[in-house]
């Protein structure tokens, strides 16, 4: 059913919140697990959306999943596997479930996959990921809505990567680890997601080297083997926590965080004039001075997160003088400025440019989210904002972020979710 988020700004947050495990590193790892015929056991899974949409892809490959909630352990039979296409519906739905295609082709050379959906930000294409199998030795073809690829066996390779894409890198590496010799990714993604997703492939015995840097190497194994494996924390989650101690001037610890992960976040965030502390697995966030402005660029890891560009503009919209966003990672990843817009915030897009003239506060109203980022930032700025605000189309936001409102009610945010019927009568 509908829901809709709806909060009184004003609170300051303070107090402790621990973070889930990385979506964007449990999917592709979820994918990965097709390669192994023995149970793999995965730790720390968030009970996210985007998650049970890539359970649902493995049950219509033939393979077993179950997800405890008590212990966030996700155990994947991939034994049976039987089938080599992936429902068009769920595909749509979320476009990491593309990258089984890289697995299920190792597993049975052939898989069948329709063209991506996921999030409205931008054309987001898949060339480098298809530009990677072919050089392995697979078969592509291009059919109305749909890829089909087969490979009798696939060959190691070098594949120069025209741009770092995270997903091609590791479409790329699940393909080459039971292929033929060594394959070889230049200009491969260097997140921490790519990395897990080679640690784990590592867990099950793969042999991949480099993962991190610019050139990976992936060393084809003829079998893997089930293992057990936890993945790293969420740094989209902890950076945009981070983000809403300081845009309500408050004091939160953030707790399960690898702060090396959130370095780019981290300078910015004290360049507005937050004190950040960052400790083992924790960062503290605080703010007591007013907001400066900061010009930010998104870039490729270890450059400022895309993800948390759509927070950090919530941000400067109530910061003093003028910020420059450059959003260069993908091209329409603006569609939270109107919304902010609608709250009196102050931007014009030039371009992949997004300049945004900080103002003393911001009025609550009604927004809408237009996807998984931009909801995160339209709530962290109704908690900075005069009055009430709500927030519909949350769905969006239940993709990437497990129970994101009961942990800012838990800080203090008065923050609640209703149903639509419950927020008429609210009104
Ligand atoms: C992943 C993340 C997403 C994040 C993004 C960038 C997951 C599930 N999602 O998305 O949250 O915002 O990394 O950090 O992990 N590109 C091409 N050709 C391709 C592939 C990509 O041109 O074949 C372009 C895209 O259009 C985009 C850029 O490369 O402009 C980055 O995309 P990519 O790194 O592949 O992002 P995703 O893996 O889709």
């Amino acid at each position: 059913m509908a829901e809709i988020i709806t909060m009184e700004g004003g609170n300051r947050l303070v107090g402790q919140v621990r973070v889930e495990g990385a979506k964007n590193a449990c999917l592709p790892i979820m994918a990965a697990a097709l390669l192994c015929e023995e149970q793999v056991v995965l730790c720390e899974i968030p009970p996210l959306e985007d998650v049970q949409t890539m359970c649902k892809v493995l049950a219509a490959l033939g393979v077993q999943s179950k997800f405890c909630a008590a212990d966030k352990k996700l155990r994947i039979s991939a034994g049976q596997l039987n089938m080599n296409e992936a429902p068009a519906e769920l595909v749509r739905q979320m476009r990491a479930s593309f990258l089984v295609i890289g697995p299920l082709l190792a597993r049975t050379g052939r898989a069948r996959v329709c063209l991506p959906g996921g999030c409205a930000i931008g054309i987001r294409p898949i060339d480098l990921h298809l530009k990677g199998l072919k050089a392995l030795g697979a078969e592509v073809l291009i059919g109305q809505g749909f890829i089909e690829t087969t490979a009798n066996k696939l060959q190691g390779q070098t594949v120069y990567l025209d741009f770092p894409s995270v997903g091609a890198t590791e479409t790329i590496m699940m393909a080459a680890a039971l292929a033929r010799g060594v394959t070889v990714i230049e200009n491969a993604a260097e997140e921490p997601e790519v990395v897990d997703l080679a640690r784990f492939i590592n867990s099950m015995g793969g042999r991949v080297i480099g993962a991190g840097t610019e050139t990976v190497r992936i060393y084809g194994v003829s079998k893997l083997y089930g293992c057990e494996y936890s993945v790293i924390p969420d740094r989209i989650e902890a950076g945009t926590l981070m983000v809403a101690a300081a845009i309500t001037a408050g004091a939160i610890t953030i707790e399960n965080v690898i702060p090396t992960h959130l370095v780019p976040l981290i300078a910015k965030l004290r360049e507005t004039g937050c004190h950040v502390l960052e400790e083992d697995a924790q960062v503290h966030v605080s703010r007591n001075s007013p907001i400066c402005a900061v010009n930010l660029k998104t870039l490729p890891y270890p450059g400022f997160p895309t993800d948390l560009q759509s927070p950090m503009m919530a941000l400067l919209t109530l910061a003093n003088g003028r910020s420059v966003i450059t959003e260069t990672v993908f091209e329409n990843r603006f569609r939270h400025v109107e919304e902010l817009r609608r709250m009196g915030a102050q931007i014009k897009i030039e371009a992949h440019c997004a300049v945004v003239t900080g103002r003393d506060s911001l009025r609550g109203t009604i927004l809408k989210a237009t996807d998984l980022r931009a909801a995160a930032a339209l709530i962290l700025a109704g908690l900075a904002a005069k009055g009430r605000s709500q927030v519909s189309q949350v769905h969006h936001l239940d993709r990437g972020y497990w129970q994101f409102t009961e942990k800012l009610a838990s800080l203090g945010a008065d923050i609640r979710r209703l149903s639509l019927r419950q927020a008429a009568d609210d009104l």
